[in-house]
């Protein structure tokens, strides 16, 4: 019999029709004469009740029964007697793909989240983690369907590549050489000449590099691929392995760019309301209560657009009507995540475009302001997960562009295939970057972003 998937079998009323399903059971319950199990196979957050008459199933069977066994059940569908659901499944046979044992750990509800993480390889069977990996591929839909129906072409940069992008040299290095012994040069240095690519290789910190070069072709790109970071970062909301989307763009301005971030990211959370609501709802009941309205929020509200400086002035003046923060406000400091949450959680209370940064907390590629002082960077600040993407107008001119990399002492030799752009047809372009999981993170209500990834990497962790 052809095998009916929990989503479609919720949906049908041809009662008394018999009918495959197959999943793993959540729970068994019920008395000497009656069981009930709750099977779920993954495609929805919903289950489907089974009722067994127990005198029809072979005991050696019903014993396998038990939280987390995998199963296959035929059966007649009924209209269900109770409230919870509108159909369920008289059993007529069942067989045991595979029993699960006591020593099954999703016995009871209400594990922390930290044993959950411990036991990454089976937590996307809990209703919490199914909930999150079928929002996060929404969300990866949502992304693909905005920008090809904007006109965007999906393009990818290599992940593992010989220049830092963001010039923090935060990087995984990539090397075939022996760690042990690895050949040397006259003056005593490593001989990467001798390695696999033939020189020092890294894996990738951003594509934006390479995507800039797609865009002076294509005219508008994206990427969306795994992005590297060797950040000793132990928070909630970095990871040493995560997602980037990077759309880059030729012949638009700064405004065009805030528009852009501002329409892309509604899109995503419009997406999600729309097509996810029994997981937002259940997340929304489990996790975090104002999860949808917050959501509902972020649809509402025009983004806030912010310069830089005004910024400080607001964070300086709240400081004078008794605000404390951990780390100090003065021009020129990189904003804390405290500042950018009080900005947007208690100031605005809605999200903030920061832009015209000061040109030292900034990368080497950001436009230079005629201020000589501030660059074209746009950072979008979110309530509950601070700074969502990162972008810029791009300095498209050769010669400041070049002068900025000296001041920052950057060797320029690496970059000539991207210096090159600029003297061969330069163009006004911008770009950003989404990450991923940050967007995961802000759509679901989860508190930390280990738990929007299958299986996170973080400082001392690479598990599964
Ligand atoms: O602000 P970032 O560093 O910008 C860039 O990499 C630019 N090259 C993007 C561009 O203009 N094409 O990173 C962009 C976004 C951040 O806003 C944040 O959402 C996310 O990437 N991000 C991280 N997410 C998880 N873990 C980390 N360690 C992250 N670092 C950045
Ligand atoms: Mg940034």
């Amino acid at each position: 019999m052809e095998r009916t998937k929990v989503i479609d079998l919720l949906k049908r009323e041809d009662y008394g029709a018999e009918v495959n399903v197959k999943g793993w059971v959540r729970t068994r319950r019920g008395s000497k004469a009656v069981n009930f199990i709750a099977l779920n196979d993954g495609s929805t957050i919903k289950n489907v009740q089974v009722v067994v008459d127990v005198e029809k199933i072979d005991d050696e069977i019903l014993k396998d029964i038990t939280t987390g066994a995998c199963i296959n059940v035929n059966g007649i569908l009924t209209k269900s007697q109770g409230a919870e659901q509108s159909v369920e499944i008289q059993a007529t046979a069942i067989e045991i793909y595979g029993p699960a044992g006591s020593d099954y750990p999703l016995q009871k509800k209400g594990h922390s989240m930290e044993f959950l993480r411990e036991h990454a390889n089976i937590r996307m069977r809990s209703n919490t983690f199914g909930a999150v990996f079928r929002i996060r591929h929404n969300m990866a839909i949502a992304i693909h369907k905005y920008f090809h129906e904007h006109g965007f072409y999906y393009w990818n940069s290599p992940l593992i590549t010989a220049s830092d992008c963001e010039g923090a040299g935060q990087m995984f290095q990539v090397t075939t050489l022996d760690m042990k012994n690895p050949p040397l040069t006259e003056d005593g240095k490593i001989d990467y000449s001798q390695d696999f690519f033939g020189s020092m290789t890294n894996l990738t910190v951003s594509g934006q590099l390479e995507g800039e070069l797609a865009a002076t072709a294509l005219g508008a790109i994206y990427t969306f691929g795994p992005t590297f970071r060797a950040e000793n970062s132990n928070t909630p909301r970095h990871l040493a392995e995560f997602w980037m989307i990077e759309p880059e763009i030729a012949f638009i301005n700064l405004k065009e760019l805030m528009d852009l971030e501002e329409d892309f990211i509604k899109y995503c959370v419009k997406w999600a309301l729309d097509n996810c609501k029994d997981d937002l709802q259940f997340l929304n009941n489990m996790i975090d209560k104002s999860l949808i309205s917050r959501l509902e929020g972020v649809l509402k509200d025009d983004f806030v657009r912010l310069p830089y400086t005004e910024g400080i002035k607001i964070l300086e003046e709240a400081i004078k009507n008794g605000k404390k923060f951990e780390f100090p406000v003065y021009w020129g400091c990189d904003l804390a995540s405290e500042h950018e949450r009080f900005l947007v959680e208690e100031h605005f209370k809605k999200p903030v475009i920061m832009i015209d940064y000061p040109k030292e907390i900034k990368a080497f590629y950001m436009k230079q302001n005629e201020d000589g002082k501030t660059v074209q960077g746009t950072d979008v600040l979110f309530p509950s997960i601070g700074e969502i993407i990162g972008g810029s107008v791009r300095e498209e001119s050769y010669k400041k562009l070049t002068d900025r990399m000296k001041e920052l002492d950057m060797e320029l030799d690496g970059y000539e295939w991207y210096l090159e752009t600029r003297k061969w047809g330069s163009c006004p372009h911008a770009g950003f970057g989404l990450g991923f999981e940050r967007l995961v993170l802000f759509v679901t209500g989860m508190q930390n972003i280990r738990d929007v990834i299958p299986f996170p990497r973080t400082p001392k962790n690479a598990q599964f």
